[in-house]
């Protein structure tokens, strides 16, 4: 396989990093780049939702906002791609410059704030990719959430729910970014409830022929009080899966880059323990019983490896790509299979929750 990163990753990064993004969208929505994908390994098939999944390993929310390179994700070697967040109407996001890179961290932080072509051409991108049915295959999720200046959050998801009932392999609620003023605020006890019951009975009313699990995605910055609510309404409302955990509005310890102090979120290595941290308490919280999504900081096949251990039935990353590149998804799957026959398992599932027992 032609290893684009180390072809044009060192032209992108002379670029500002939001260009440096959509050159990297164009060449792969043109197919620019060559992909010569093998098998993967037997021992990383996972299934989950009724679902197969080659691999455990997914593309977060964030890189595929519009849904316009989710095949060439998938033929990358992704077991599954998260397209959004997509908002109802198209809106531009906050002004820029709002991406930073912190290099020396090994880290990004965006307050991007929901840059997106609306749902309608999502929708339209979604249906002909159905289609054409040409695509390799693997799952693909689509994260919600509202507008910037909407004065129903609630009608947002409503709207969004309706959209992608039957586009959508799974449909993520996203109630985490720290972008939009007030999104956050929805993680609260009783808002959350109400969100979620409103939620529920709209994908019931739109009776889609396949019925998208519906999964919550969640803040790294909660209070144990929070976590503890936040679990306690999952399991009432028989949620099907929580993505654990979105950007952080924290700043650990030791950053060295000099961005460290712009707004927004944080994502990459610095955001690996406090992400695993909350993970692995989401895991407890839920009896273990609720599918879980590993995500932030994930940058080899051991940081996979311990989400896993630590209650991930699935993982996914974003950061580490835009500093390793597409090979390493294939090095994360290698290392994976690895770690897991060293310890015994022959199968992913298997070693799902391993460090709590
Ligand atoms: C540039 C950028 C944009 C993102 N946009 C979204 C988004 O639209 N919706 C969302 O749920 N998460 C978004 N995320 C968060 C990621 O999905 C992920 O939760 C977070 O970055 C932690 O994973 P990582 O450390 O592997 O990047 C974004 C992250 C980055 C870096």
């Amino acid at each position: 396989m032609i290893d684009y990163h180390r072809l044009a990753g060192p032209l992108l990064r002379l670029l500002p990093p939001e260009a440096a993004h959509g050159m990297t969208i164009r060449a792969l929505a043109a197919g620019l780049v060559p992909v010569s994908r093998e098998p993967d390994d037997p021992i990383l098939a996972c299934r989950l939702w009724g679902r197969s999944f080659a691999n455990p390993l997914g593309l977060a929310a964030g890189f595929d906002k519009d849904a316009e390179v989710a095949d060439a994700m998938l033929a990358l070697g992704f077991g599954f791609v998260e397209v959004g967040t997509v908002t109802p109407r198209p809106q531009p996001g906050n002004p820029g410059p709002r991406l930073f890179r912190l290099k020396e961290d090994e880290a990004i932080i965006n307050r991007l704030g929901f840059n997106s072509a609306g749902q309608d051409i999502v929708v339209r991108r979604l249906r002909r990719r159905r289609q054409a049915a040409s695509g390799a295959s693997g799952v693909t999720g689509v994260n919600i959430s509202m507008n910037a200046d909407s004065a129903d959050p609630i009608a947002d998801y409503i709207s969004g729910v309706r959209a992608f009932a039957g586009l959508a392999d799974y449909l993520v609620i996203n109630v985490s970014s720290p972008n939009t003023p007030g999104l956050r605020e929805l993680q609260d006890r009783g808002r959350l409830a109400g969100l979620l019951a409103q939620v529920q009975a709209a994908l019931a009313a739109a009776k889609p022929s396949d019925t998208p699990p519906l999964v919550l995605k969640i803040a790294p910055d909660l209070t144990p009080d929070e976590r503890r609510d936040i679990a306690g309404i999952a399991l009432e409302r028989a949620v099907d899966g929580l993505i654990v955990t979105n950007t952080t509005t924290a700043r650990p310890e030791g950053l060295k880059s000099r961005r460290r102090g712009e707004p927004g979120g944080l994502s990459g290595r610095p955001l690996l323990p406090l992400a695993t941290e909350v993970l692995s308490d989401m895991y407890r919280l839920t009896g273990g019983g609720m599918p879980l999504v590993g995500v932030g900081g994930v940058a080899s096949g051991r940081d996979a490896y311990a989400k896993i251990r630590a209650g991930a039935t699935l993982v996914q990353l974003y950061t580490a790509l835009v500093y390793q590149g597409s090979g390493l998804i294939a090095r994360i799957k290698r290392e994976l299979a690895a770690h897991l026959r060293a310890d015994g398992f022959t199968a992913v599932a298997q070693a799902v929750g391993a460090d709590h027992r």
